[in-house]
């Protein structure tokens, strides 16, 4: 699969929070032998971090220095997953993406990690990678499900986590990261036409890896056709 080209092949993969994004990148990457880059723990990382040190989530100045640290380079894969996946990171992460010195500052740094990358190809997902990060994504997919759908994904994964937490809560925090995530002036989370659309409502994880597994495969081969 390698050609001239001075990056790798680039599957975007974008959709709002538990429409399976996650575990079907993941299950993409590996079976088409590509990297896989998740860029929701960028923003959690950095807001674990902020929090972290006191750096107050509206401020974009101390946020984007945050990133353009030695400690984003160098440390911040030591910060604990489970903290991470926190809900209250979570909701942080969605409210720091709002803010335009950290999107730039993160399209520059994310750009760079990818571009460095020597690998035939590489799966990314988000919020914004086929419409601000690579608008130029060799592949793009947009995944989503109802908020009731997602929220009982994320239901379940947590009670599997043995925390306590109500349904009712899910789908609140869900719906608040929704309407952060797409409502925001920056880069809102919002397929273009140069999307394929799979809702995974009532697809079973397996099911919802065949089918982007389908749609990339395709785009892949019409893309050697072109050439
Ligand atoms: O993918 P995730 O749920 O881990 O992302 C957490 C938050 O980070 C998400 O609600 C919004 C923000 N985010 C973003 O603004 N842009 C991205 N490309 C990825 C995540």
């Amino acid at each position: 699969m390698a050609d001239c080209r001075s990056r790798p092949l680039i599957v975007a993969i974008d959709g709002p929070a538990g429409s399976g994004k996650g575990t079907v990148a993941v299950a993409l990457a590996r079976c088409l032998g590509f990297s896989y880059i998740e860029t929701g723990s960028f923003f959690r990382t950095l807001a674990w971090r902020a929090l972290d040190i006191r750096c107050a989530l509206q401020d974009g100045l101390g946020l984007a220095a945050i990133v353009e640290s030695v400690w984003f380079r160098q440390e911040r894969h030591k910060v604990p997953i489970q903290a991470l996946r926190e809900e209250r990171i979570g909701l942080a992460a969605s409210e720091i993406g709002k803010i335009s010195e950290v999107r730039a500052a993160f399209t520059i740094f994310q750009r760079q990690e990818v571009l460095q990358l020597r690998v035939p190809g590489v799966v990314i997902e988000g919020r914004d990678i086929g419409t601000a990060l690579f608008p130029d994504a060799d592949c793009k997919i947009f995944l989503t499900a109802s908020v009731e759908a997602r929220a009982k994904r994320r239901f379940l994964e947590l009670q599997t986590k043995e925390r306590e937490i109500a349904y009712a809560k899910v789908l609140e925090d869900l719906s608040q990261r929704d309407q952060n995530d797409k409502e925001r002036v920056l880069s809102p989370l919002c397929p273009d036409t140069t999307y394929q659309i799979l809702d995974t409502s009532k697809l079973s994880i397996e099911e919802a890896t065949q089918a982007a597994e389908r749609i990339v495969r395709k785009c892949l081969t019409d893309l050697r056709g072109r050439k």
